[in-house]
């Protein structure tokens, strides 16, 4: 059977050097060591997918830049047969410790999230992040050679609706590609956040067509002149940008998906939605051969096959983000 899974995404850590007001769930609740994956553990199981059909890898969090050696990790992924490319999602915030190594290891790419240009608000809204710092680390990033490199903004209506013009003159003048997503209601305690801030990818398309005039990117992002198979619709704004749109809540995009997810404890996931898929860091450490551990991940593939277009509005429950690695 082929496999369309090609692309896996790695938690490496639950921990982050943020605290987002949209993200950070329960602080205290953090992972202890022992019940992360190692390394090992971790370059062990994209090796078992690499054979199964995994080309693209993307290291996230968490924050995968606070995990300690980690691009130790980032190198044993690059090196394995059949993964074509390594990429990550950082806040920034530590890129200026790592950026030169990662790029040396051969590292072209990565998703930046950055929700606000203000400082006080960023400040805020991340729980005591420098926005200078941020910034400082994007320049460093461009001169190291980094591209693309993708900034991540969740609308926030009441918060950074504002701002829809000073990232697309941000992202034009430093040569990244914007992406908006929509914000997701990730637990219970988030609820209140997301009905009051919430705001529909639609709204934010209105709000720039009122400026520049929008053209979707009819041959996917290929057309939009760079690589990325996934959510997000392109659209060439007026100006030259590349815009890209996330609509988890107001349009799923099951069918095109071709992801894995590995949480840093040890959960292969077919998807974001669903919950209670195999733990095989557990079935590893109770010494579960690499026939049973494969035949686990064709599974987990199948089932997902299985799943397609299985959500609706009313099922959705988001998890915790910082778990899981967005
Ligand atoms: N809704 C939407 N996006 C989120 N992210 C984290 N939490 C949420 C949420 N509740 C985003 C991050 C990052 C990406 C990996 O997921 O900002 O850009």
């Amino acid at each position: 059977m082929i496999n369309n899974f090609n692309y896996l995404r790695i938690s490496v850590t639950d921990r982050c050097n943020l605290k987002c007001r949209y993200c950070e769930v329960n602080p205290s609740a953090k992972l202890r060591p022992d019940d992360i994956l190692s390394f090992e553990e971790i370059a062990y199981i994209a090796r078992l997918t690499a054979q199964m059909g995994v080309k693209t890898v993307r290291i996230t969090g968490g924050e995968p830049l606070v995990r300690k050696s980690i691009t130790g990790l980032f190198k044993m992924v690059s090196e394995i047969n059949g993964i074509e490319e390594v990429s990550f999602t950082t806040n920034g915030i530590n890129l200026d410790l790592y950026a030169s190594e990662l790029f040396n290891l051969g590292v072209k790419r990565f998703n930046l999230s950055l929700d606000t240009l203000d400082r006080s608000k960023y400040f805020e809204l991340t729980g005591g992040g420098r926005l200078e710092k941020v910034i400082d680390n994007i320049r460093l990033a461009r001169e190291i050679g980094f591209s693309p490199i993708k900034m991540n903004v969740v609308a926030l209506k009441g918060i950074n609706d504002g701002e829809i013009f000073d990232f697309i003159d941000f992202a034009s003048k430093n040569g990244l590609i914007l992406r908006f997503i929509e914000l997701m209601d990730i637990s219970a305690n988030a609820g209140e956040f997301f009905s009051r801030h919430f705001m529909p990818v639609g709204d934010i398309k209105n709000i720039i067509s009122s400026k520049y005039k929008l053209s979707p990117c009819t041959g996917g992002a290929n057309e939009c002149g760079f690589k990325g198979a996934g959510p997000a619709a392109y659209e060439s704004c007026e100006n030259g940008l590349k815009i890209g749109f996330i609509s988890p809540v107001t349009s799923h995009f099951c069918d095109g998906c071709n992801r894995l997810r590995l949480t840093a404890s040890g959960i292969l996931k077919s998807c974001l939605l669903r919950s209670g898929e195999t733990n095989i860091m557990k079935m590893i450490r109770s010494g579960a051969t690499e026939e049973e551990l494969k035949k686990t991940i064709q599974n987990i593939f199948d089932n997902k096959e299985k799943a397609r277009g299985e959500f609706s509005e009313k099922n959705i429950m988001f998890p915790n983000m910082s778990q899981i690695g967005g």
